[in-house]
């Protein structure tokens, strides 16, 4: 009975502390669709200034919903959000808007890396 019991919490403590993967919200999954939507709307030169203000807007959301979860998301969302900033401000200085762009793309994958778990082509969970 003693082993029994040692077992089973054994096994709840293997649950508890396993590196669980869990599927994102509906509003998380949002978010990240916009970042898509914009970041490509940008990349083809698509109301650049328009779309990376919306970007920073998306990026404020984003970073709320990270708050204090990990240093590489604060990170991060630090950098996607002053990249957008500076690409909004960017105007016909194309070398601004590619710098600007670099940092947001630094921020997307630096999260990516660090809390995205690719299931398929058109499914992630959050790590
Ligand atoms: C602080 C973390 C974080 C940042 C910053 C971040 N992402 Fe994500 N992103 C995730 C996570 C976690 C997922 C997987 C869960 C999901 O799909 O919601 C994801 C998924 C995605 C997806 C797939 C959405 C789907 O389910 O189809 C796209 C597209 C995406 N991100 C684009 C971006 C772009 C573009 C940026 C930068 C402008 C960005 N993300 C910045 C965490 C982040």
């Amino acid at each position: 009975m003693r082993i029994l019991s040692l077992t089973f919490a054994g096994l709840m403590l293997a649950v508890a502390t396993m590196p669980a993967a869990e599927k994102p919200s509906a509003e998380h999954v949002k978010m990240m669709k916009d970042l898509g939507a914009q970041m490509g709307a940008i990349r083809k030169s698509v109301d650049v200034a328009k779309n990376a203000a919306a970007m920073e807007e998306t990026m404020k959301a984003v970073t709320k919903y990270w708050a204090s979860k990990s240093d590489a998301a604060k990170k991060a969302c630090a950098d996607s959000t002053a990249g957008a900033a500076a690409a909004a401000k960017a105007g016909d200085d194309k070398a601004a808007l590619g710098a600007a762009m670099k940092m947001v793309g630094a921020g997307c994958k630096g999260c990516h890396d660090a809390h995205r778990e690719k299931v398929s082509d058109t499914e992630y969970l959050i790590k």
